[in-house]
Protein backbone atom coordinates (compact mmCIF):
# COMPACT_ATOMS: atom_id res chain seq x y z
CA UNK A 1 0.00 0.00 0.00
CA UNK A 2 1.63 3.32 -1.34
CA UNK A 3 1.93 5.65 1.90
CA UNK A 4 -0.21 8.99 0.66
CA UNK A 5 2.67 11.26 0.35
CA UNK A 6 4.00 9.06 -2.96
CA UNK A 7 0.90 7.89 -4.21
CA UNK A 8 -0.42 9.62 -7.09
CA UNK A 9 -3.34 12.01 -7.03
CA UNK A 10 -6.11 10.12 -8.30
CA UNK A 11 -5.49 7.21 -6.28
CA UNK A 12 -5.11 9.79 -3.28
CA UNK A 13 -8.68 11.82 -3.88
CA UNK A 14 -10.35 8.03 -4.89
CA UNK A 15 -8.93 7.48 -0.79
CA UNK A 16 -10.70 10.60 0.24
CA UNK A 17 -8.05 12.73 0.88
CA UNK A 18 -8.32 16.36 0.06
CA UNK A 19 -6.24 17.50 -3.01
CA UNK A 20 -5.61 20.70 -4.69
CA UNK A 21 -7.70 19.87 -7.82
CA UNK A 22 -9.56 17.04 -8.66
CA UNK A 23 -7.91 14.15 -10.57
CA UNK A 24 -8.85 13.72 -14.41
CA UNK A 25 -9.43 10.79 -17.02
CA UNK A 26 -11.88 10.04 -19.46
CA UNK A 27 -13.78 7.21 -20.66
CA UNK A 28 -12.41 5.30 -23.62
CA UNK A 29 -9.37 7.99 -23.77
CA UNK A 30 -7.61 5.05 -25.89
CA UNK A 31 -9.29 5.02 -28.76
CA UNK A 32 -10.85 5.43 -32.30
CA UNK A 33 -10.56 9.79 -31.72
CA UNK A 34 -6.91 9.01 -31.74
CA UNK A 35 -5.29 8.87 -35.43
CA UNK A 36 -2.25 6.62 -33.28
CA UNK A 37 -4.68 4.29 -32.20
CA UNK A 38 -6.60 4.65 -36.00
CA UNK A 39 -2.85 3.85 -37.39
CA UNK A 40 -2.22 0.70 -34.95
CA UNK A 41 -6.02 -0.43 -36.03
CA UNK A 42 -4.70 -1.33 -39.12
CA UNK A 43 -1.88 -3.09 -38.97
CA UNK A 44 -3.24 -4.99 -35.88
CA UNK A 45 -7.59 -5.06 -37.92
CA UNK A 46 -8.88 -7.53 -34.71
CA UNK A 47 -10.11 -6.13 -31.33
CA UNK A 48 -9.25 -9.40 -29.74
CA UNK A 49 -5.33 -9.12 -31.18
CA UNK A 50 -5.05 -5.58 -29.90
CA UNK A 51 -6.49 -6.11 -26.73
CA UNK A 52 -4.84 -9.78 -26.12
CA UNK A 53 -1.40 -9.15 -27.14
CA UNK A 54 0.53 -7.60 -24.48
CA UNK A 55 2.74 -5.50 -26.45
CA UNK A 56 0.07 -3.97 -28.58
CA UNK A 57 -2.44 -3.12 -25.41
CA UNK A 58 0.24 -1.86 -23.51
CA UNK A 59 1.23 0.93 -26.86
CA UNK A 60 -2.63 1.24 -27.19
CA UNK A 61 -3.25 1.78 -23.38
CA UNK A 62 -0.46 4.50 -23.45
CA UNK A 63 -1.30 6.32 -26.30
CA UNK A 64 -3.57 8.98 -24.03
CA UNK A 65 -0.82 8.95 -21.58
CA UNK A 66 1.73 10.27 -23.51
CA UNK A 67 -0.16 12.51 -25.45
CA UNK A 68 -1.86 14.02 -22.71
CA UNK A 69 -0.76 12.87 -19.25
CA UNK A 70 -4.13 11.94 -17.90
CA UNK A 71 -4.15 10.78 -13.87
CA UNK A 72 -5.55 7.98 -14.83
CA UNK A 73 -4.52 5.48 -17.06
CA UNK A 74 -6.69 2.51 -18.40
CA UNK A 75 -6.06 -1.08 -19.24
CA UNK A 76 -7.50 -1.05 -22.65
CA UNK A 77 -9.38 -4.14 -23.20
CA UNK A 78 -12.99 -5.18 -22.99
CA UNK A 79 -15.61 -5.94 -20.88
CA UNK A 80 -16.07 -9.10 -22.39
CA UNK A 81 -12.77 -10.28 -22.34
CA UNK A 82 -13.23 -12.40 -19.49
CA UNK A 83 -16.18 -14.53 -21.04
CA UNK A 84 -14.20 -17.06 -22.72
CA UNK A 85 -12.50 -18.05 -19.81
CA UNK A 86 -15.69 -19.12 -18.43
CA UNK A 87 -16.83 -20.82 -21.83
CA UNK A 88 -18.02 -18.36 -23.51
CA UNK A 89 -16.79 -17.88 -26.98
CA UNK A 90 -17.23 -14.06 -28.44
CA UNK A 91 -15.66 -11.64 -30.53
CA UNK A 92 -15.77 -7.63 -31.49
CA UNK A 93 -16.74 -6.72 -35.00
CA UNK A 94 -15.90 -3.10 -36.14
CA UNK A 95 -18.37 -0.89 -35.34
CA UNK A 96 -20.68 -3.08 -33.68
CA UNK A 97 -19.32 -4.25 -30.39
CA UNK A 98 -19.26 -7.80 -28.82
CA UNK A 99 -20.91 -10.79 -30.66
CA UNK A 100 -21.66 -13.93 -28.72
CA UNK A 101 -22.06 -16.50 -31.16
CA UNK A 102 -23.66 -19.07 -28.89
CA UNK A 103 -26.13 -16.74 -26.61
CA UNK A 104 -26.17 -18.60 -23.25
CA UNK A 105 -30.58 -18.92 -22.68
CA UNK A 106 -31.06 -22.82 -21.10
CA UNK A 107 -30.26 -24.52 -17.95
CA UNK A 108 -27.67 -26.66 -19.73
CA UNK A 109 -25.71 -24.13 -21.38
CA UNK A 110 -25.86 -22.30 -17.40
CA UNK A 111 -24.47 -25.98 -15.91
CA UNK A 112 -21.66 -25.98 -18.77
CA UNK A 113 -19.75 -22.96 -17.75
CA UNK A 114 -16.85 -22.79 -15.67
CA UNK A 115 -15.06 -21.23 -13.16
CA UNK A 116 -12.74 -18.58 -14.15
CA UNK A 117 -8.99 -19.09 -13.58
CA UNK A 118 -7.29 -15.80 -14.49
CA UNK A 119 -3.76 -17.01 -14.42
CA UNK A 120 -5.08 -19.40 -17.10
CA UNK A 121 -7.38 -17.88 -19.40
CA UNK A 122 -5.88 -14.06 -19.16
CA UNK A 123 -1.99 -14.25 -18.32
CA UNK A 124 -1.64 -11.18 -21.46
CA UNK A 125 -3.95 -8.69 -18.70
CA UNK A 126 -0.77 -9.38 -15.75
CA UNK A 127 2.06 -8.70 -18.67
CA UNK A 128 -0.22 -5.32 -19.07
CA UNK A 129 -0.96 -4.20 -15.97
CA UNK A 130 2.61 -4.96 -14.90
CA UNK A 131 4.38 -2.29 -17.55
CA UNK A 132 1.48 -0.23 -17.42
CA UNK A 133 2.41 0.81 -13.30
CA UNK A 134 6.07 0.36 -14.46
CA UNK A 135 5.81 2.89 -17.03
CA UNK A 136 3.83 5.74 -15.23
CA UNK A 137 5.71 5.15 -11.58
CA UNK A 138 3.37 7.37 -9.33
CA UNK A 139 2.59 10.06 -11.93
CA UNK A 140 -0.85 8.27 -12.71
CA UNK A 141 -2.64 5.93 -11.41
CA UNK A 142 -3.68 2.51 -13.33
CA UNK A 143 -7.07 1.99 -13.41
CA UNK A 144 -7.92 -1.72 -14.29
CA UNK A 145 -11.83 -2.58 -15.22
CA UNK A 146 -14.47 -4.85 -15.43
CA UNK A 147 -18.09 -5.40 -16.66
CA UNK A 148 -21.19 -6.33 -14.26
CA UNK A 149 -22.76 -8.75 -13.72
CA UNK A 150 -26.23 -7.73 -15.56
CA UNK A 151 -24.35 -5.80 -18.73
CA UNK A 152 -22.28 -8.98 -19.05
CA UNK A 153 -25.48 -11.27 -18.69
CA UNK A 154 -27.11 -9.11 -21.17
CA UNK A 155 -24.21 -9.56 -23.43
CA UNK A 156 -24.25 -13.02 -22.69
CA UNK A 157 -28.20 -13.96 -23.34
CA UNK A 158 -28.66 -11.62 -25.82
CA UNK A 159 -25.62 -12.23 -28.42
CA UNK A 160 -24.86 -8.93 -29.07
CA UNK A 161 -25.44 -5.18 -27.81
CA UNK A 162 -29.71 -4.44 -28.00
CA UNK A 163 -31.66 -1.40 -27.89
CA UNK A 164 -34.72 -2.95 -26.45
CA UNK A 165 -33.04 -5.96 -24.18
CA UNK A 166 -35.99 -8.12 -25.30
CA UNK A 167 -34.66 -11.65 -24.74
CA UNK A 168 -33.12 -11.07 -21.40
CA UNK A 169 -36.09 -9.18 -20.07
CA UNK A 170 -37.85 -11.93 -21.15
CA UNK A 171 -35.69 -14.15 -19.23
CA UNK A 172 -35.89 -12.12 -16.05
CA UNK A 173 -39.81 -11.99 -16.11
CA UNK A 174 -41.25 -15.21 -16.99
CA UNK A 175 -37.86 -17.16 -16.19
CA UNK A 176 -35.53 -15.62 -13.22
CA UNK A 177 -34.37 -18.51 -12.09
CA UNK A 178 -32.04 -19.29 -14.70
CA UNK A 179 -31.40 -15.88 -14.92
CA UNK A 180 -30.30 -15.34 -11.14
CA UNK A 181 -28.35 -18.47 -11.61
CA UNK A 182 -26.00 -16.61 -14.59
CA UNK A 183 -25.87 -13.67 -12.72
CA UNK A 184 -24.61 -15.57 -9.54
CA UNK A 185 -21.70 -17.39 -11.71
CA UNK A 186 -21.27 -14.26 -13.42
CA UNK A 187 -20.76 -12.36 -10.06
CA UNK A 188 -18.40 -14.68 -8.99
CA UNK A 189 -16.03 -14.89 -12.18
CA UNK A 190 -15.76 -11.00 -12.41
CA UNK A 191 -14.83 -11.02 -8.52
CA UNK A 192 -12.34 -13.33 -9.67
CA UNK A 193 -11.12 -11.10 -12.18
CA UNK A 194 -11.23 -7.85 -10.19
CA UNK A 195 -8.82 -9.42 -7.52
CA UNK A 196 -6.69 -10.64 -10.09
CA UNK A 197 -6.64 -7.25 -11.58
CA UNK A 198 -5.29 -5.81 -8.64
CA UNK A 199 -2.98 -8.72 -7.79
CA UNK A 200 -1.66 -7.79 -11.49
CA UNK A 201 -1.08 -3.92 -10.10
CA UNK A 202 -4.45 -2.41 -10.64
CA UNK A 203 -4.56 0.81 -8.08
CA UNK A 204 -8.21 1.34 -8.80
CA UNK A 205 -11.61 -0.66 -10.83
CA UNK A 206 -13.63 0.66 -12.28
CA UNK A 207 -16.70 -1.72 -12.55
CA UNK A 208 -19.11 -0.79 -15.85
CA UNK A 209 -22.56 -1.46 -15.30
CA UNK A 210 -23.75 -0.57 -18.97
CA UNK A 211 -27.05 -1.65 -19.57
CA UNK A 212 -28.72 -1.37 -15.97
CA UNK A 213 -30.17 1.98 -16.41
CA UNK A 214 -33.00 -0.06 -18.72
CA UNK A 215 -33.86 -1.53 -15.97
CA UNK A 216 -36.56 -0.22 -14.27
CA UNK A 217 -35.74 1.16 -10.56
CA UNK A 218 -37.40 -2.16 -9.03
CA UNK A 219 -36.15 -4.15 -11.71
CA UNK A 220 -32.87 -2.81 -10.35
CA UNK A 221 -33.30 -3.99 -7.37
CA UNK A 222 -34.01 -7.35 -8.05
CA UNK A 223 -31.39 -8.23 -11.05
CA UNK A 224 -28.18 -5.68 -10.77
CA UNK A 225 -27.69 -3.94 -7.57
CA UNK A 226 -27.08 -7.47 -5.51
CA UNK A 227 -24.85 -8.69 -7.98
CA UNK A 228 -22.78 -5.43 -8.08
CA UNK A 229 -22.79 -6.00 -3.99
CA UNK A 230 -21.88 -9.46 -4.55
CA UNK A 231 -18.78 -8.54 -6.28
CA UNK A 232 -17.91 -4.99 -4.54
CA UNK A 233 -18.26 -7.45 -0.89
CA UNK A 234 -15.85 -10.53 -2.65
CA UNK A 235 -13.19 -7.53 -3.58
CA UNK A 236 -13.34 -5.67 -0.60
CA UNK A 237 -13.22 -8.82 1.53
CA UNK A 238 -8.73 -9.34 0.06
CA UNK A 239 -8.39 -5.74 -0.71
CA UNK A 240 -9.81 -3.57 1.27
CA UNK A 241 -8.05 -0.64 0.77
CA UNK A 242 -8.40 -0.57 -3.82
CA UNK A 243 -11.32 1.89 -4.28
CA UNK A 244 -13.68 0.44 -6.46
CA UNK A 245 -15.99 2.86 -8.75
CA UNK A 246 -19.41 2.09 -10.25
CA UNK A 247 -21.03 3.48 -13.96
CA UNK A 248 -24.30 2.65 -14.81
CA UNK A 249 -25.54 4.58 -18.30
CA UNK A 250 -28.27 6.73 -17.70
CA UNK A 251 -28.44 6.07 -14.09
CA UNK A 252 -30.38 9.17 -13.08
CA UNK A 253 -33.37 7.06 -12.02
CA UNK A 254 -31.20 5.03 -9.63
CA UNK A 255 -28.66 7.14 -8.36
CA UNK A 256 -28.67 6.60 -4.60
CA UNK A 257 -29.24 2.76 -5.27
CA UNK A 258 -25.49 2.78 -6.97
CA UNK A 259 -24.55 4.06 -3.52
CA UNK A 260 -26.11 1.19 -1.69
CA UNK A 261 -23.42 -1.67 -3.96
CA UNK A 262 -21.13 -0.74 -2.17
CA UNK A 263 -18.98 1.55 -4.47
CA UNK A 264 -16.79 4.00 -2.91
CA UNK A 265 -17.11 6.14 -6.17
CA UNK A 266 -20.26 6.68 -7.79
CA UNK A 267 -19.84 7.54 -11.58
CA UNK A 268 -22.64 10.31 -12.70
CA UNK A 269 -23.87 11.11 -16.03
CA UNK A 270 -24.56 14.11 -17.55
CA UNK A 271 -28.48 14.28 -17.34
CA UNK A 272 -28.14 15.03 -13.70
CA UNK A 273 -26.63 18.43 -12.71
CA UNK A 274 -23.54 17.35 -10.54
CA UNK A 275 -25.21 19.74 -7.55
CA UNK A 276 -28.35 17.73 -7.39
CA UNK A 277 -25.81 14.38 -7.76
CA UNK A 278 -24.05 15.43 -4.54
CA UNK A 279 -27.65 16.87 -2.61
CA UNK A 280 -29.22 13.35 -3.12
CA UNK A 281 -25.96 10.99 -3.00
CA UNK A 282 -25.19 12.82 0.12
CA UNK A 283 -21.99 14.14 1.36
CA UNK A 284 -20.00 11.12 2.10
CA UNK A 285 -20.52 9.33 -1.20
CA UNK A 286 -17.64 10.26 -3.99
CA UNK A 287 -18.64 11.20 -7.29
CA UNK A 288 -16.87 10.60 -11.10
CA UNK A 289 -18.14 12.83 -13.99
CA UNK A 290 -20.27 14.22 -15.67
CA UNK A 291 -19.26 16.62 -18.70
CA UNK A 292 -21.21 15.69 -21.96
CA UNK A 293 -18.71 13.87 -24.02
CA UNK A 294 -20.33 16.41 -26.95
CA UNK A 295 -19.32 19.41 -24.87
CA UNK A 296 -15.86 18.37 -26.74
CA UNK A 297 -17.09 19.41 -30.28
CA UNK A 298 -17.76 23.18 -29.04
CA UNK A 299 -14.94 26.07 -28.85
CA UNK A 300 -12.09 26.26 -26.14
CA UNK A 301 -14.11 28.99 -23.76
CA UNK A 302 -17.44 26.48 -24.28
CA UNK A 303 -15.48 23.48 -22.43
CA UNK A 304 -13.52 25.33 -19.96
CA UNK A 305 -16.75 26.87 -18.90
CA UNK A 306 -18.26 23.57 -18.44
CA UNK A 307 -14.95 22.17 -16.49
CA UNK A 308 -15.25 24.85 -14.19
CA UNK A 309 -19.26 24.81 -13.32
CA UNK A 310 -18.35 21.04 -13.18
CA UNK A 311 -15.75 21.44 -10.47
CA UNK A 312 -17.64 24.20 -8.76
CA UNK A 313 -20.97 22.34 -7.92
CA UNK A 314 -18.71 18.70 -7.25
CA UNK A 315 -17.27 21.04 -4.28
CA UNK A 316 -13.75 20.46 -2.81
CA UNK A 317 -13.76 16.86 -1.83
CA UNK A 318 -14.21 13.31 -3.50
CA UNK A 319 -14.44 14.44 -7.14
CA UNK A 320 -12.63 12.53 -10.12
CA UNK A 321 -13.38 14.81 -13.35
CA UNK A 322 -14.53 12.78 -16.42
CA UNK A 323 -16.60 12.80 -18.95
CA UNK A 324 -20.26 11.35 -18.28
CA UNK A 325 -19.46 8.53 -20.66
CA UNK A 326 -16.71 7.32 -22.95
CA UNK A 327 -15.08 9.84 -25.57
CA UNK A 328 -17.22 9.75 -29.08
CA UNK A 329 -15.26 9.00 -31.53
CA UNK A 330 -14.94 11.84 -33.82
CA UNK A 331 -13.90 14.03 -31.26
CA UNK A 332 -10.94 16.57 -32.07
CA UNK A 333 -7.85 15.65 -30.27
CA UNK A 334 -6.79 18.80 -29.55
CA UNK A 335 -10.25 19.39 -27.56
CA UNK A 336 -9.34 16.73 -25.44
CA UNK A 337 -6.19 18.00 -24.83
CA UNK A 338 -7.20 20.89 -24.02
CA UNK A 339 -9.84 19.47 -21.78
CA UNK A 340 -6.97 17.67 -19.93
CA UNK A 341 -4.93 20.71 -19.77
CA UNK A 342 -7.43 23.01 -18.36
CA UNK A 343 -8.50 20.36 -15.96
CA UNK A 344 -5.02 20.23 -14.80
CA UNK A 345 -4.09 23.85 -14.51
CA UNK A 346 -6.99 24.66 -11.97
CA UNK A 347 -7.28 24.99 -8.67
CA UNK A 348 -10.22 23.95 -7.12
CA UNK A 349 -10.27 26.20 -3.90
CA UNK A 350 -10.33 29.72 -6.58
CA UNK A 351 -13.13 28.19 -8.12
CA UNK A 352 -15.25 27.03 -5.33
CA UNK A 353 -16.06 29.38 -2.40
O1 LIG B 1 -11.86 3.36 -21.43
C1 LIG B 1 -10.88 2.91 -22.05
O2 LIG B 1 -10.08 3.64 -22.69
C2 LIG B 1 -10.55 1.42 -21.94
C3 LIG B 1 -11.04 0.66 -23.01
C4 LIG B 1 -12.46 0.13 -23.02
C5 LIG B 1 -12.99 -0.45 -24.19
N1 LIG B 1 -14.20 -0.99 -23.88
C6 LIG B 1 -12.30 -0.52 -25.49
C7 LIG B 1 -13.15 -0.60 -26.68
C8 LIG B 1 -13.41 0.01 -22.01
C9 LIG B 1 -13.39 0.52 -20.57
C10 LIG B 1 -14.51 -0.71 -22.57
C11 LIG B 1 -15.69 -1.10 -21.78
C12 LIG B 1 -16.90 -1.50 -22.53
N2 LIG B 1 -17.03 -2.30 -23.62
C13 LIG B 1 -18.21 -1.16 -22.11
C14 LIG B 1 -18.52 -0.33 -20.90
C15 LIG B 1 -18.37 1.12 -21.20
C16 LIG B 1 -19.58 1.72 -21.86
O3 LIG B 1 -19.41 2.13 -23.03
O4 LIG B 1 -20.63 1.78 -21.24
C17 LIG B 1 -19.11 -1.73 -23.02
C18 LIG B 1 -20.61 -1.60 -22.98
C19 LIG B 1 -18.35 -2.47 -23.97
C20 LIG B 1 -18.85 -3.29 -25.09
C21 LIG B 1 -18.35 -2.69 -26.36
N3 LIG B 1 -17.09 -2.93 -26.87
C22 LIG B 1 -19.00 -1.77 -27.21
C23 LIG B 1 -20.40 -1.26 -27.04
C24 LIG B 1 -18.10 -1.43 -28.22
C25 LIG B 1 -18.24 -0.35 -29.25
C26 LIG B 1 -18.71 -0.75 -30.59
C27 LIG B 1 -18.31 0.39 -31.54
O5 LIG B 1 -17.46 0.13 -32.40
O6 LIG B 1 -18.81 1.51 -31.39
C28 LIG B 1 -16.92 -2.19 -28.00
C29 LIG B 1 -15.67 -2.17 -28.79
C30 LIG B 1 -14.64 -1.31 -28.18
N4 LIG B 1 -14.11 -1.53 -26.93
C31 LIG B 1 -14.01 -0.19 -28.76
C32 LIG B 1 -13.06 0.26 -27.84
C33 LIG B 1 -12.08 1.39 -27.99
C34 LIG B 1 -14.32 0.36 -30.15
C35 LIG B 1 -13.74 -0.50 -31.23
C36 LIG B 1 -12.37 -0.05 -31.63
O7 LIG B 1 -11.97 1.09 -31.38
O8 LIG B 1 -11.62 -0.82 -32.19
Amino acid sequence: MGVSSTAPHLLRAARGEIVDRPPVWMMRQAGRYMKAYRDLREKYPSFRDRSEIPEVAIEVSLQPWKAFQPDGVILFSDIVTPLPGLGIDMDIAEGKGPIIHSPIRTQAQIDSLHDLDPEAALPFIKTILQALRQEVGNKSTVLGFVGAPWTLAAYAVEGKGSKTYSIIKNLAFSDPAILHQLLTKLADAIATYARYQIDCGAQVVQMFDSWAGQLSPQDYDTFALPYQRRVFQQVKQTHPDTPLILLVSGSAGVLERMAQSGADIVTVDWTVDMADARARLGKHVKVQGNLDPGVLYASKEFIRDRIYDTVRKAGNWGHILNLGHGVLPDTPEENVAFFFETAKQLSTAALVS
